[in-house]
């Protein structure tokens, strides 16, 4: 009889297993997207109160010890801290060696597209909600789609493939324009899928009537595109409703995190820029992990407050239902 203990694993009461950890690695962003951030910004983290690049990467590390096999660097807008690509460089030294995925606005991704490669990043995902620039620099309130255009060839040309695109649809901006922004991406070999809204803006200006579901977004790439669905067998838990394009190759993906959740299948954990752990987007609370390291504490302390945070983990976000409360951090503060 073997003697070796089990691995320990990220478990909570519902048995769902964490084995991707979204790290946020700034709160910081170069864009206002509408369902994000007010025009304003934010008020932004104090440095000292962000993790240290060692601090970071020590943390990840006990994840990965607890069996998180992907880590996705998330921000605000993760190629803003200066730092990233030796960060990238580290978690790709740990072992086993995780997966290192990035959610990006691609603005940056021009310059740092090859480097990231180099260092080990693994895949991008570019959130792009339209092709038109006009509706670009009024949901986003920049002028920057060519450098998201730019910056999505860098990332095919530096090898983070599949380049995924994500795209969520706002009423009166963006959502007669779904099928143009599939065309485009078609033509380029990108994978696109689409989010619907979620209470996540700092503004808290998110209306349930108001969001464009899974199902319209469907209907309007219909009037264009024949889709196929694709057996939800091997869909695991990746949240999109995938449907072959005009008989396929090419994909399209329907994230209908409100309307049709997937919370039963969810396989994810957060750690916040300042150091906090959350084991949903929508926790009403998290924890600290910064302060008892800054402490002085142990590897095995710092994996049993982990653990204890995943145990309280909810069923499900309850998002539409009475009582349920839009979460403190705007997603800007959490990661994607
Ligand atoms: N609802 C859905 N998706 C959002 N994102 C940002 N805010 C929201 C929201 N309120 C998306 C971004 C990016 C990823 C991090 O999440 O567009 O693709
Ligand atoms: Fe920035 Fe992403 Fe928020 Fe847009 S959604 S403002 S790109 S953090």
């Amino acid at each position: 009889m073997s003697t070796a203990l089990p691995a320990p694993r990220l478990v909570d009461r519902f048995g769902r297993v964490a084995r991707d950890l979204r790290v946020s690695v700034t709160d910081r962003c170069n864009l206002r997207c509408r369902y994000c951030m007010p025009a304003e910004g934010l008020p932004w983290m104090a440095k000292p109160e962000m993790l240290t690049d060692d601090e970071l990467v020590r943390l990840v590390g006990i994840f990965v010890g607890l069996g998180v096999e992907q880590v996705r660097l998330t921000g605000g807008e993760p190629l803003l801290r200066r730092s990233l690509t030796d960060v990238v460089a580290r978690i790709a030294q740990l072992q086993p060696r995780p997966r290192i995925a990035m959610t990006t606005n691609g603005v940056g991704l021009v310059r740092l597209a090859a480097p990231l490669a180099a260092a080990g990043l693994d895949r991008v995902n570019v959130s792009l909600d339209t092709v038109d620039p006009v509706e670009f620099a009024d949901l986003t309130r920049r002028d920057r789609l060519a450098d998201v255009e730019a910056g999505l060839s860098a990332a095919r040309d530096a090898g983070l493939v599949p380049v995924k695109v994500n795209a969520v649809a706002m009423r009166g901006i963006n959502d007669h324009s779904v099928a143009d922004l599939l065309a485009w991406c078609l033509e380029r070999g990108y994978e696109l899928r689409f989010i619907e809204q979620m209470p996540l803006d700092a503004q808290h200006g998110w209306d349930a009537s108001d969001m464009v579901g899974g199902d319209e977004v469907r209907a309007r790439l219909s009037e264009r595109f024949a889709l196929t669905p694709l057996p939800a067998t091997d869909r695991g838990s990746a949240p999109a409703e995938r449907f072959l394009v005009d008989g396929g190759p090419a994909t399209v993906g329907i994230i209908a995190s409100v309307t049709a959740p997937f919370c039963g299948a969810c396989d994810r954990t957060r750690l916040t820029a300042d150091g906090q752990v959350r084991n949903c987007l929508f926790s009403q609370r998290e924890t600290d992990l910064r302060g008892p390291m800054r402490d002085g504490a142990s590897d095995d302390e710092l994996a049993a407050l982990i653990t204890g945070e995943m145990w309280r983990k909810a069923k499900g976000h309850g998002i539409g239902t009475q009582g349920f409360v839009q979460p403190l951090r705007p997603m800007s503060a959490i990661g994607g």
